[in-house]
């Protein structure tokens, strides 16, 4: 058992039905697959409230099988300014979203606010495009994209924060 408080990370998208629940998923994963599920929390939510209580999309949890991540318990919930208490990182999608969520940052915010693909190393994109309206290759997309910043995303928390 650890005495330290979990590390928590939210992930922000527009709807919370494709592209944060997709990072949920696959970082909740990572995080278990190396033994950190008591050290680091994953949420995930959407600045927009038309798909709250729902489901991840079907097209991302169906990409999203294939790799060997779950979805499936994920349900949609919309942002709300209270999670600048509760979390150490809250990471957006698209620019978008981050200036849809930073009208609501206290001054006092001390975590870590800003695009996901700020922690993927390496690639030329800045943001997360959103599959809702493309094809399915837009989803095989996004999980390369959120593959890839969950890597170093893992990396800068534990490099933050060392086994003790
Ligand atoms: P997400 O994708 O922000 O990645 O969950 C979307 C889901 C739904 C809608 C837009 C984007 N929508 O307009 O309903």
């Amino acid at each position: 058992m650890s005495d330290i408080l979990p590390t928590k990370v939210l992930f922000v998208c527009l709807g919370n039905i494709c592209r944060s629940p997709t990072a949920h998923g696959v970082f909740e994963h990572m995080v278990a697959e190396q033994g950190l599920s008591d050290r680091i929390e994953v949420d995930s939510c959407g600045t927009g409230h038309w798909h709250v209580g729902k489901a991840p999309d079907r097209r991302s949890t169906a990409k999203a099988s294939k790799r060997g991540y779950r979805m499936d318990h994920l349900r949609a919930r919309q942002f709300e300014p209270a999670d600048y208490d509760r979390f150490d990182y809250i990471l957006a999608m698209d620019k978008q979203n981050l200036a849809d969520i930073l009208g609501h940052r206290p001054s006092h915010y001390a975590g870590k606010l800003g695009l996901f693909l700020d922690y993927a190393e390496g690639v030329t994109h800045d943001e997360v495009p959103d599959p809702y309206y493309g094809g399915a290759n837009g989803f095989n997309h996004v999980l390369d994209l959120v593959e890839w910043a969950c890597e170093g995303l893992l990396a800068d928390i534990v490099n933050a924060r060392p086994a003790q």
